[in-house]
């Protein structure tokens, strides 16, 4: 009798290489990567080959970002150690088994929201990210930075549900339509009560041609301008969540000086990527 039960697809490091590539990650890009490995079906090499298709597809020039979030307290300075301290289950194994290669550079702080980056733009993104965690607000904070360089997202088997710069494009949009230096503006929502939300910017992403949808193996796989995801997000709060009722909370302390900070930041890092991009 015939099985119903489908076979997983297996995928190796140079199908995963040739699926981003097609799906247009070009040597040089600085990228952040929402991950699930299971997704794929079955990944021969494990964890360490979808991080080496990446490293290798990006290139030495090109710059990657994962969550390496924790379940710690975010206060919980004392048991933090960025050398020994897991993700947390549900960031997932390839975010744990990238932040433990001796060559990534994981921040410091904040305990519960820390990031992990490799390449040229690394040591300067998580500087950034230790100093102005998404705590501080959401405003100004590293994935914004990633936006204003013209990085991308990228979703390997998950959705924009998991995806961090829309908390930061949140914030971004709030801020410029109102003029305001607000922190984090919730309106749209990946709380676990309507983790569809953030799913939903798929069809406007789609439609201003942002994001670009394939596959690998068994896998969805999602990359997307995260320029393009702020415009997105901000036409969206225009359009249908200005008049809504939601409270954004917490004034960022000190906006000026935040601003000037971050616009030294973007053009140390703007002329940092430049300068990998033409020295060969
Ligand atoms: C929660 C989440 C990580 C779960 O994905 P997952 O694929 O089930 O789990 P992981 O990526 O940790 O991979 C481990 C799984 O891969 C399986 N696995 C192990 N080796 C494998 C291989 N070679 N090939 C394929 N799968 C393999 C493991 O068996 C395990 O599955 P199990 O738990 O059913 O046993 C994922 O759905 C998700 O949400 N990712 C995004 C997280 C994120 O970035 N969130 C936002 C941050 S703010």
């Amino acid at each position: 009798m015939e099985s119903r039960v489908r076979e997983k697809s297996r995928v190796t490091k140079d199908d995963i290489k040739q699926g981003l590539r097609e799906l247009g990650l070009r040597l040089g890009a600085l990228v952040v990567v929402h991950s699930s490995l299971s997704a794929f079906g079955y990944v021969e090499g494990g964890a360490d080959a979808v991080i080496d298709a990446l490293l290798e597809t990006v290139g030495e020039k090109g710059t990657v970002i994962m969550p390496s979030h924790t379940d710690l307290d975010g206060r919980d300075f004392e048991s933090y150690d960025p050398n020994t301290t897991p993700v947390r289950k549900n960031i997932g194994l390839i975010p744990e088994t990238f932040w433990r290669r001796p060559d990534v550079i994981r921040a410091k702080s904040p305990p519960r929201h820390p990031w992990a980056a490799k390449g040229p733009l690394a040591r300067g993104l998580i500087t950034w990210n230790e100093n102005h965690p998404l705590e501080a607000g959401g405003y100004a904070d590293m994935l914004t930075v990633v936006a204003d360089l013209d990085g991308y997202v990228l979703l390997l088997g998950c959705r924009n549900g998991n995806n961090s710069s829309i908390h930061s494009a949140e914030a971004a949009a709030y801020n410029e339509v109102e003029g305001a230096t607000m922190g984090r503006a919730e309106f749209l929502r990946s709380s676990p009560k309507r983790p569809e939300d953030f799913d939903q910017l798929d069809e406007p992403l789609l439609e201003a041609g942002v994001m670009r949808i394939s596959r690998i193996g068994d896998a969805e796989i999602r990359l997307m301008r995260s320029r393009g995801l702020f415009s997105v997000v901000k036409r969206v709060y225009e359009t249908k969540y200005r008049d809504a009722d939601f409270t954004p909370f917490g004034e960022v302390p000190g906006p000026a000086s935040l601003a000037a900070k971050y616009d030294s930041v973007i053009k140390e890092l703007k002329a940092l990527k430049h300068a990998s991009r033409t020295v060969t």
